[in-house]
């Protein structure tokens, strides 16, 4: 297939593609294509903005084609973050399984370090993983460990400052992060106006309860919402919505 690829991530190809792969290519390519850092939310979410029911149950909100979505999320970065609520309720294994590519860095965010010890991330030795805790739990390091370890970071009463999560992570070479969740992962991140794109593959499902996706602060009227630049793509029957956050984009940046 000979596409041409101009800066930005326009593209053009002398034959009809397939109606799939040009969406494909108009989703993807503008972030692909353009160098630098990158740091991109998903959340898999109900009609209703739920992200799983009060149980924690999340599997399975969205179809198959969105599942797929973000396993190509995965494989198109360097590192996949996600909170110890994640990781204690879904015991995921955060690997490329439903398309081809190589499996990113594992991050796991725990400051008091409760994640579950018989997790799968820590012991299936599919990818380099990272245990982050407070800095009072274990010493700070500057590289990725070989096996997965419990790594140091400065911690507020606040947690980890995102900025300071997604620097230690291209200090050690990995510039392109998808935040895969939980909910409150991606809002803190979102909120610290750390995220470049949020995905939102949404699923036409009332789920009627159980836990939220996005949690910002309240605002009082609606001039102090966030209204990105947004595109929608069809995936299978849910929607992803491809929102351009760019970063400094947060509630804790505006007026
Ligand atoms: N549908 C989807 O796309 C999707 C994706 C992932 C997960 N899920 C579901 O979401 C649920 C879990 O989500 P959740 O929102 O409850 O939890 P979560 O975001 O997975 O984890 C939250 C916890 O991670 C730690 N954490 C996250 N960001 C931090 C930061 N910047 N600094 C310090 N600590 C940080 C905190 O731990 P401490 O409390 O110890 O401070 C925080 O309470 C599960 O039910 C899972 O099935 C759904």
């Amino acid at each position: 297939m000979d596409v041409h690829i101009a800066r930005g991530g326009s593209w053009r190809c002398a034959r009809a593609l397939r109606a799939d792969t040009a969406e494909l290519l108009d989703l993807f390519l503008p972030w692909v294509a353009t160098p630098g850092r990158l740091a991109i939310a998903q959340l898999g979410q109900s009609l209703d903005g739920r992200i799983a029911t009060a149980s924690g149950a999340s599997h399975y909100i969205n179809c198959l084609e969105a599942r797929t979505h973000l396993h190509r999320l995965r494989a198109l970065v360097d590192a996949v973050v996600v909170g110890v609520g994640t990781v204690n309720a879904d015991d995921p294994q955060l690997t490329v399984r439903h398309v081809a590519g190589r499996n990113p860095v594992r991050v796991v965010l725990d400051p008091r370090a409760r994640a579950r010890a018989d997790a799968r991330l820590f012991h299936d030795g599919t990818a380099p993983t990272v245990h982050l805790v407070g800095v009072d739990l274990a010493p700070a390091r500057a590289v990725l460990p070989e096996r997965p370890a419990r790594i140091g970071l400065a911690c507020t009463d606040a947690g980890f400052d995102p900025a300071a999560v997604l620097e230690w992570l291209a200090r050690a070479g990995c510039r392109r992060v998808l935040v895969e969740g939980g909910g409150l992962t991606v809002s803190r991140f979102v909120h610290a106006g750390a995220i470049d794109r949020l995905h939102l593959l949404v699923a036409p499902l009332l789920i009627g309860s159980g836990r939220p996706g996005l949690a910002l602060p309240p605002i009082d009227t609606l001039d102090e919402a966030l209204r990105p630049a947004c595109r929608l793509f069809r995936c299978g029957e849910d929607t992803v919505f491809d929102l351009d956050l760019g970063r400094d984009a947060g509630l804790a940046q505006q007026d």
